[in-house]
């Protein structure tokens, strides 16, 4: 028999990323320091991570600092790191309480040492919470990341272990930092670029893309909800034709 019409509320989609977009010109605006953005960046961090475990978002992935952001000046790159140090510390205990996964995708190797602790720490002392996975991309790129998947597939080939003609979309992915993690429903940029700056390539593959203006430091839940409307307002239809 054939399951009668739901009469509950579109439901929220399950994996949002979102480019954290415009802390500098948040600043500017004001006359501070960009770290002032940066630090009032942290602060709609975690408005948006209680929005989407309160909405039933259940992968939250945000674009912390890219493989790109190291051309920024040396004093706000550590700045950067000095947040997301300050953050992992003060933030881990608050995030487990609230039955928050951690997961960082990225490469971690190239932060402080003990950055990659904390960042060790906290995956490990979530890793069995469920209410929201909260994934954090930290010195992330995706066209580093791919070309990472390649590589591990060659040196699989080459020592004999996989066979070429293995090779499809299913296994590619699962080389990708992201394995086990579903592809992002929801694609948010604050600021108003209209770019991907090099976030999540393939796996935004059929995201639905929301450009939103307002500077990042400003996003709170009402801009989540509007841009949850936006997307439940789209038809994904993934190349089939349009019903
Ligand atoms: C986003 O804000 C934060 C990071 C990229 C780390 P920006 O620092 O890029 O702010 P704008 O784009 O200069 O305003
Ligand atoms: C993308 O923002 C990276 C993050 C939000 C972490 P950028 O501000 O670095 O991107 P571009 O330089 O405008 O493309
Ligand atoms: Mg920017």
């Amino acid at each position: 028999m054939r399951p009668a019409p739901s009469q509950d509320a579109p439901s929220a989609p399950c994996h949002v990323a979102i480019i954290m977009d415009g802390n500098g010109r948040w600043a500017k605006a004001r006359g501070l320091p960009r770290v002032a953005g940066h630090r009032s960046g942290a602060d709609a961090v975690r408005r948006a991570i209680i929005a989407c475990r309160e909405l039933g978002v259940r992968y939250l992935t945000l674009y912390a600092f890219s493989s790109e952001n190291w051309k920024r000046p040396q004093d706000e790159v550590d700045d950067l790191m000095g947040l997301l140090r300050h953050y992992l510390r003060r933030e881990l205990a608050e995030l487990h309480k609230n039955n928050i996964r951690v997961r960082v995708i990225g490469d971690r190797s190239r932060l402080a040492p003990d950055i990659q602790g904390l960042i060790g720490q906290a995956e490990q002392t979530t890793a069995g919470n469920d209410a929201l996975t909260l994934v954090i991309a930290v010195n992330y790129g995706s066209h580093a990341e791919i070309v990472a998947a390649a590589r591990r597939i060659a040196r699989e080939v080459k020592e004999g272990r996989l066979d070429p003609a293995a090779i499809d979309e299913r296994l590619f992915s699962a080389h990708l930092q992201t394995v086990g993690i579903p592809d992002p429903d929801l694609l948010i940029r604050t600021s108003g670029e209209l770019r991907l700056s090099n976030f999540l390539l393939w796996q935004a593959a059929y995201s639905e893309l929301v450009f939103i203006d307002t500077l990042w430091p400003d996003f709170d839940k009402k801009h989540l909800l509007e841009a949850i409307s936006e997307y439940q307002r789209r038809e994904r239809r993934y190349g089939a034709s349009s019903g």
